[in-house]
Formats: structure tokens, sequence, C-alpha cells
């Protein structure tokens, strides 16, 4: 398996107004954009197709991961072969490719604008804003992919144990084992505490098979007119096909950078781990901080 489609074609309604005219995908998280860590989560596993499914305004991650002729020659003259070196990832042997989803009807319909593409194959997907590990040091995907060569699956989901609060934000896997690959057999989008079957929650990745797409064709829209993709994932479900849930282990975080709690806490987190400025950073916080009355 070497295709991968990342969306990246919300609006990021709740980083406004950061996100008035810059994509959430390219927020700095440390040192890079939230979508150059995933690229090279994925590129690390064996990754060499990626799709992104943008929109309006997205236009400058195409430019990130494009070569920029300019920059890299006044880098080479000046001689700072340590900034070039920054650079190394858009050389990486990796095509990118761009389509647009050209109405916003939800995650589920930003996967099916991937069906031409894909054609036959299985793909992985990886949502545009969220990191999975420190650093994107996770190799999730490789694990899913061997979960889905053993159990033959029409799809492989990775999920995150969330503590009671965070429950009710995602879809949440009803498990038939309790194994690192278990057999999924319902997910339920953002229950409530007492419907939900388990904490174990949908965490950014996925393995399908082309399936999929009949799945979300047959799908009605739900809530705010949006095609689920959880509810695409039921219907593989219903129909009797195998999908496979892989766990995240406990020290690989997901970072789901959806609102500003959660990109505050990344940002600092991911800076801190910095090898150049992280102690000065974690002196200075501590510093800061023993300084607030409490
Ligand atoms: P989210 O639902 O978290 O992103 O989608 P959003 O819609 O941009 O966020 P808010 O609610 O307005 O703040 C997760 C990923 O799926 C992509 C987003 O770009 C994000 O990377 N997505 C979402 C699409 O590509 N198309 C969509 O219609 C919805």
């Amino acid at each position: 398996m070497n295709i991968a489609v990342i969306p990246v074609a919300g609006l990021g309604t709740r980083l406004l107004p950061t996100t008035k005219s810059q994509p959430k995908e390219m927020l700095p998280v440390g040192r890079k954009p939230i979508v150059q860590h995933i690229a090279e989560e994925l590129i690390r596993v064996g990754i060499d197709q990626i799709l992104f499914i943008t929109g309006p305004g997205k236009a400058s991650i195409e430019n990130h991961f494009d070569v920029n002729k300019e920059l890299v020659e006044a880098l080479r003259e000046k001689g700072k072969e340590d900034l070039l070196a920054e650079l190394e990832f858009d050389r990486f042997q990796t095509r990118y490719f761009y389509t647009r989803q050209r109405q916003l009807l939800g995650l589920g319909h930003a996967i099916s604008c991937a069906r031409a593409f894909v054609g036959d194959q299985p793909f992985v997907v990886a949502l545009g804003d969220s990191i999975i590990g420190l650093n994107a040091q996770s190799d999730i995907v490789q694990r899913m992919q061997q979960c889905f060569d053993e159990k033959q699956c029409a799809a492989v989901i990775a999920f995150e144990e969330v503590p009671d609060h965070e429950v009710s934000q995602y879809g949440i896997a009803k498990p038939g084992s309790d194994d690192e690959f278990f057999p999924v057999l319902d997910v339920i989008e953002k229950p409530s505490l007492e419907e939900a079957p388990s904490n174990l929650a949908i965490a950014a990745r996925y393995i399908f098979t082309p399936q999929i797409f009949d799945a979300l064709d047959q799908g009605v829209p739900g809530k705010g007119g949006e095609i689920q993709l959880t509810d695409a994932i039921r219907l593989l479900i219903q129909e009797g096909q195998t999908v496979y849930g892989v766990r995240l282990r406990p020290t690989e975080r997901r970072y789901d950078i959806g609102n500003f709690e959660a990109y505050f806490r990344a940002f600092v987190e991911f800076a801190l781990a910095d090898e150049q400025y992280g102690a000065s950073l974690r002196e200075y916080l501590e510093s800061m901080l023993g300084a607030v009355p409490r």
C-alpha cells in the first residue's frame, strides 16, 4: 500500500480568526506545519503518493510541498547549508497530488473525492489536522497495514483511549476483543457517555478498500447536511464486512489540532521537545509560572 489521502478542505472555523485566510493544516506545531509532520509520518512507513483533498484558500499547502527554486538558490549562494537541510523534505521521492472538494459536505464527502485517484487499490487516510506521536514519531500506519494484511479487512481504523469527558467528541468503537488488533462490531458518532460502548475514539488514521466509496454513496447526509464517514464505516460493518481497530500505544498521543486549547498544548509540547530551544523554553516557562501568584 503506497497511497495516502489527506483531507485538508475544511474551514477550520474553531480556529478563527487565524484560519480566515490560512489553512489550519499549515499552522506550525514546533518547527513544522501540521501537514508536514503528517506527510513525514506517512513517508517514513512507505507511502510515496499523497493526494490532498483541498479547497479554496489552501494554495499554501501546495506551495509548501513544491520545490522553491529561488529560495534554494538564494540559500546556496549564501552558503547556508544548514538551512538548506531544512528543505530536504520537499526533495523526497514522494509524489504529491491535489484535487478539490468542490462542495464542503463533510469528511465523508472529502474522502469520496479520492475515488478516481485510488481506483481499485486500498489506501490510507490521515486527517489533515491530527499529528500522531510527539514529532510524529509513530508507526501506527505500519501496524494498521499489518492488521489489514493479516485479517483481510475492508477497513482498519486507529483508536485512542480517551477520558470519559471526551467520549462525546469522537466516533467511538464497540470492540470485539481486548487485543491490540480487535474486530470493530460497531462505531457510534459522538455518543453520550451512557451510550458509549467503550472509551476507544477514532484517531485520525484509517485504511480503506474502495468499498468505502459505495458505502459513502449510500449514506444519507446527517448532522448539518454532512456525509458522515462514521456512518459509512457502520454500513460496511452491517453488510458483514470485516473492520478492525488498532490501538494507539499510551506513548503515542494523538494531537487533534481542531481548537485553540489543543493547538496551544501541542505547540508548547513540541517546542519543549525541541533539541535546540527546548531546555531554555522550559527554564523560561518555569520562571514565568513561578512568578504567577496562586
Ligand atoms: P474537521 O471537521 O475537524 O475540520 O475535519 P473543519 O471542518 O475544518 O473544522 P471546524 O469544525 O470548521 O473548526 C478534520 C479534517 O478533515 C478536513 C479538514 O480540513 C480537516 O483536516 N475536512 C473536513 C475536509 O477536507 N472536508 C470537509 O468537508 C470537512
